[in-house]
C-alpha cells in the first residue's frame, strides 16, 4: 500500500473515532520527553487526537485519554513515565481513562515487558515506525475493547500529510530525516529509531511555504545528523540529480516570510563545506551552530565511535569560524563515559575552555541496555558524573556570562516571543535572551534594540 492510501486509511478512522465521540467533550493531555523530534512528533499526535475531537488539557485529572510520548537517550524518562503512570492507576480504575504509551522507549523490549507486569491497565502501546496509526490504534482501543499493542521493529516509512497542531505561532520545528547510521556506541537512538530516511525536498519546502504564510517566522530543520540529508537516497542517484543539504537551505533561504533558519543537529564528521558556505551566505540562518562534540579527549571520541579527533574538530570549528566570523557554537557533552580518566576530562575541560561555547549541554552518561558501551569496563560512578557535570556547568555559565557582557551598550535585532512580568523577552539570532522593557504590543515582531545592562542574569534592552 502507498503512503498516501495508508494515510488517507488513517484519515477515516480519525472520522469513525470522532463520531464515536461526538458530543461527548472528551479531553486528552500529551506528555512529551525528550528532543525536539519527539516534541514534533507531539505536535502531530495533538494535530491527529484534535481532529478526532478531543480538547488538549494541562492536567490529567481532567483528561480521557491520556498520551506519553516517551525517550529513552537517558534513563531518567524512564522513572519518570513509571511514576506517571503509578499515579495513572487509581484514574483507570474510577473513570475509565484511556492510556496510550508511545514513542522511542516502546521500541525497548524490557521495557513493553515492564509495562505488562507492573502497569498491565495502558490501553495502547505504540512504537516510533507506527505514529500514523494512532487514530486506527485509539478506534480499535475504544471499539474493541482490548489492548492495542501496535510495535513494528522495521523502519518506518516517510509519511506526509498527517495533520499537525503546533505548539507555537511564531516558530516552527520541520523534521527533515528520521533515523540514524552512525551508532554512537552510547547511542539508543539507531536502534529505537531505524536507519535514515530524508523527506523529499519538495514536501519539506511546501510545509515551510505554508508556516511562511501562517506567519511563522522561524524555522528549526530537525534530524539525528542533519547533514546526512538525502545521502542514502542520493545513493542511487546520478551525480547531477544529487541533493544535499546546504541545497535545502539554499531552497529554504528563498522563502519569503521566513526570517530565521536554525537546524539541529549537525554531525561534525559530515560538515560539508558547501554547507558552511550557505550558511555564509545567508541571512536568514542564525549564525549559532550547535555542534555535539561530545568529549574533548581523542581517546574517549574513538570509543564513542563519533569518527574524529580532537583535532579534526578543532580544525572544522576554526574554519567555520574564519568563514563566518562572527559565529558561536553551542554543544553537547558526556561526562563519566565508561573509562573516562581524569585526565581525559582535564582535557575536555581545557578544550572546552579554548573553544568558548555559547552555551554546553552536559549530559551525565547513562548506560542503555543494547548499547556497546554499557558493556565497557570502569562504568564511572554517579557522584563522579555529577562532580564533572558541576564543573562543566559552571564553565558554561562563566563563558555566556561574559560572552553576554560584550554586548552591553551594543544595538541587536530580537525576535519577540512572549511577554514576562514588565519585559517583552525573545531571542536574538545567536541565542541571547533578551528582555525589552516597554507599553507597547511587540508580540512576534523582530525589533531592533539596545542592550543596556545585564540584571539577575537577565539581559536587559530598551527599543531604539
Ligand atoms: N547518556 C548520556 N547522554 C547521551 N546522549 C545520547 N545518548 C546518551 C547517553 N547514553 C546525549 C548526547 C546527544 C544528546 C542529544 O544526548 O550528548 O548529543
Ligand atoms: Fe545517537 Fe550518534 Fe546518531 Fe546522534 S549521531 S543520534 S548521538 S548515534
Amino acid at each position: 500500500m502507498s503512503e498516501d492510501i495508508e494515510i488517507k486509511e488513517q484519515k477515516d478512522y480519525i472520522e469513525k473515532v470522532k463520531k464515536i465521540n461526538q458530543d461527548k467533550k472528551l479531553k486528552y493531555t500529551i506528555l512529551t520527553m525528550g528532543c525536539q523530534l519527539n516534541e514534533n512528533d507531539s505536535e502531530k499526535l495533538s494535530g491527529m487526537i484534535e481532529n478526532m475531537g478531543y480538547k488538549r488539557v494541562q492536567d490529567t485529572n481532567e483528561a480521557d485519554l491520556v498520551v506519553f510520548n516517551t525517550c529513552c537517550v537517558r534513563e531518567n524518562a524512564e522513572d519518570k513515565l513509571f511514576g506517571k503512570l503509578g499515579e495513572l492507576k487509581k484514574e483507570k480504575q474510577e473513570r475509565g481513562i484511556i492510556i496510550a504509551i508511545g514513542g522511542c522507549m516502546m521500541q525497548e523490549k524490557h521495557i513493553q515487558e515492564k509495562l505488562h507486569k507492573s502497569y498491565p491497565f495502558f490501553d495502547i502501546i505504540f512504537g516510533t515506525h507506527t505514529l500514523h496509526k494512532f487514530p486506527e490504534d485509539l478506534y480499535k482501543a475504544l471499539e474493541e475493547k482490548r489492548k492495542i499493542e501496535d510495535v513494528l521493529d522495521i523502519d518506518g516509512k516517510v509519511y506526509e500529510g498527517i495533520p499537525i497542531k503546533r505548539n507555537d505561532n511564531l516558530k516552527a520545528s520541520v523534521t527533515i530525516m528520521y533515523g540514524c547510521n552512525n551508532f554512537c556506541t552510547y547511542c539508543i537512538v539507531p536502534y529505537v529509531r531505524g536507519r535514515e530516511r530524508s523527506r523529499k525536498p519538495e514536501d519539506i519546502i511546501k510545509e515551510v511555504k505554508e508556516l511562511a504564510q501562517k506567519g511563522y517566522k522561524e524555522i528549526t530543520l530537525l534530524g539525528q545528523n542533519v547533514n546526512s540529508y538525502m545521502q542514502s537516497e542520493n545513493k542511487t542517484k546520478r551525480e547531477e540529480e544529487k541533493y544535499t543539504f546546504a541545497n535545502l537551505l539554499e531552497d529554504i533561504d528563498k522563502i519569503e516570510g521566513i526570517e530565521r533558519i536554525r537546524f539541529v543537529s549537525p554531525h561534525p564528521k559530515d560538515f560539508t563545506n558547501d554547507v558552511i558556505e550557505q550558511i555564509k551566505k545567508s541571512e536568514k540562518i542564525c549564525k549559532i551552530i550547535h555542534l555535539p562534540l561530545q568529549s574533548g579527549s581523542t581517546n574517549i571520541l574513538k570509543k564513542m565511535n563519533r569518527k574524529y579527533t580532537k583535532e579534526q574538530y578543532l580544525e572544522l570549528a576554526e574554519k567555520i569560524k574564519r568563514e563566518i566570523p562572527n559565529v558561536v557554537f553551542s554543544t553537547d557533552i558526556i561526562v563519566g563515559f565508561p573509562g573516562e580518566t581524569e585526565e581525559e576530562f582535564e582535557t575536555t575541560y581545557k578544550f572546552l575552555k579554548e573553544i568558548k561555547f555559547y552555551k554546553i549541554h552536559v549530559f551525565k552518561y547513562s548506560k542503555r541496555k543494547g548499547t556497546k558501551a554499557a558493556i565497557m569496563p570502569n562504568q564511572i560512578l554517579h557522584e563522579k558524573q555529577n562532580e564533572r557535570s558541576n564543573k562543566l556547568i559552571e564553565l558554561s555559565n562563566k563563558v555566556q556570562e561574559q560572552y553576554n557582557k560584550q554586548y552591553i551598550g551594543k544595538q541587536i535585532q530580537v525576535l519577540i516571543e512572549e511577554k514576562e512580568g514588565k519585559y517583552y523577552k525573545g531571542h536574538t539570532s545567536n541565542y541571547m535572551m533578551i528582555y525589552v522593557e516597554t507599553q507597547k504590543n511587540l508580540e512576534n515582531q523582530i525589533i531592533d534594540v539596545k542592550i543596556t545592562k545585564n540584571e539577575q542574569n537577565k539581559i536587559i534592552a530598551e527599543i531604539i
